[in-house]
């Protein structure tokens, strides 16, 4: 089967530099959830009509097998003249041309393959040759939306653009989806008649239909299980309503698969995100990008995890921002911890309240448990970082970057100037600052020494 996705338009009711497909719904293009579903389909050769931002829309099927692009001259033309833009794809192809509109993201490829098979039964048990089968679906408000006129054989005649409607065909609740089968040959017939609107001057692809009624070429139309999927995405209010169809979609499957999701109203996880199973999701987290979290993971109410691995068992407390970093299993971050940059913490280490840890490799079992400063730092198994200890290391201009080795102990509230090496067994003192390398096992002090005036604080206070 071939397929045709119409993706040149301008979107002008987005009201946007950027054209309407590259929008993003849980951050891929609206583009991307169409291109999967006809993957989903094992569709080989899509053809993509371009125009408008014609190369940042080719970028979201890069990569992609069997795609071929075609060009429209004026992304005004019209959603017939996008087909005929795409006429070296279908023109000699003996079958059914899957057309779907770029800005159709919700329609799910179970439903194309049921309108398939639909195809196949009216052709066996009725004798016909459907010249084209339109996706349609009830929707409580149809404005806007072309309407399916039938006759009452339940044949389509025409579908009736919204601009071009009468009062009695805009009381029409049956909408046209914007996903279509066209047998080639008949299209091919019709396609060149069809003429510009007088409302708008586009060609309109819709206008296929009444032409090839005219001929006495059979349309059907194909009612969508879920009305949610005819629906199409023109501005930035149905982009909004169209994600939180795609979120709860998405939700619904992990919850299926075995994950508790609370209060899934507040959740939001991407469609690239893997749960293993028993996670546990308290509600308003989001979970963004190649996230991939363990068995038995809880995540903690707020927090935000961007193309990380959290292993099994590992516990994320509220309000912890994880990004581009590996948790592993045992661990436990947060709550209000922010881990970046490419770090890892080590199996049961525990980096608590206000801790930022980046471009840092925290080994196993090691403890920093409140209001600490990590960066650039390698941190050895079961080493303890109190308070309010920062890691300096950034002297004005460079980086630089600093090692503990296991079993250490950095009190609280000092501050380690990096380069720096702190060896195994090696203790500082609280409050210390530390900028020579100490060595394994020995103990750094490095503040005022304490003096006691008797009495002299009351003096002072009376
Ligand atoms: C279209 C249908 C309407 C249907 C609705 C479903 C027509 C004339 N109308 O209306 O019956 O109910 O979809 O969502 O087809 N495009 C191009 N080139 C163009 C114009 C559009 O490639 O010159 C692309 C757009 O990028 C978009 C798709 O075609 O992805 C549909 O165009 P749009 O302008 O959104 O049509 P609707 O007004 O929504
Ligand atoms: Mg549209």
């Amino acid at each position: 089967m071939r397929a045709l996705i119409l993706a040149a338009g301008l979107g002008s009711r987005f009201k946007s530099q950027k054209a309407k497909v590259l929008h993003t719904i849980l951050g891929k293009p609206m583009l991307w959830y169409v291109l999967r579903t006809l993957r989903e389909l094992n569709i080989r050769e899509i053809g993509v009509v371009v125009s408008h931002q014609a190369e940042e829309v080719k970028k979201v099927f890069e990569g992609e097998d069997g795609i071929f692009f075609f060009h429209q001259e004026n992304p005004k033309g019209g959603t017939a003249d996008a087909v005929i833009s795409a006429l070296d794809f279908w023109r000699d192809y003996q079958d059914y041309l899957l057309v779907i509109n770029g800005d159709s993201p919700l329609v799910k490829s179970q439903t194309i393959k049921n309108m398939q098979r639909y195809i196949q039964l009216v052709e066996e048990y009725e004798n016909i040759k459907l010249s084209a089968l339109l996706l349609s679906g009830f929707l409580p408000d149809p404005t806007g939306y072309g309407r399916v006129v039938k006759d009452q054989s339940g044949n389509v005649i025409k579908i009736v653009e919204e601009k071009d409607a009468t009062i009695e065909e805009k009381q029409i609740r049956e909408i046209n989806g914007g996903v279509y089968f066209f047998y080639c040959p008949h299209l091919l017939d019709v396609i060149f008649s069809i003429q510009p609107s007088p409302k708008s001057g586009e060609l309109y692809l819709t206008e296929a239909i009444a032409l090839m009624h005219k001929k006495g070429y059979v349309v059907r139309s194909f009612m969508a299980e879920d009305q949610a999927e005819v629906m199409g995405v023109n501005n930035r209010w149905e982009l909004a309503i169209a994600e939180n169809v795609i979120r709860l979609r998405i939700l619904e499957g992990l919850a299926k698969e075995g994950n508790t999701i609370h209060q899934p109203e507040t959740v939001w996880i991407e469609p690239s995100v893997v749960l293993e199973g028993e996670v546990e999701i308290e509600p308003g987290v989001a979970l963004r990008g190649n996230t991939k979290i363990g068995k038995g993971v809880r995540i903690g109410r707020g927090s935000v995890i961007e193309n990380s691995v959290v292993e099994e068992g590992a516990i994320i407390e509220p309000y912890s921002i994880v990004r581009d970093s590996h948790i592993k299993s045992g661990a436990i971050v947060g709550p209000f911890a922010h881990i970046r940059n490419h770090s890892v913490i080590g199996e049961g280490s525990h980096i608590g309240n206000f801790v930022e840890v980046k471009a840092s490799e925290i080994g196993s079992h090691v403890n920093a448990k409140h209001l600490a400063y990590i960066g650039d730092a390698q941190i050895g198994d079961r080493t303890n970082i109190g308070a309010g200890v920062v890691f300096a290391n950034y002297d004005g201009k460079q980086k630089h970057r600093s090692k503990v080795g296991q079993n250490a102990f950095i009190g609280s509230n000092s501050l380690i100037i990096a380069p720096i090496t702190l060896g195994d067994y090696s203790y500082i003192a609280g409050g210390s600052v530390i900028n020579k390398n100490i060595e394994e096992g020995d103990l750094a002090i490095a503040r005022a020494e304490l003096r006691i005036l008797k009495g002299k604080g009351k003096e002072k206070l009376l």
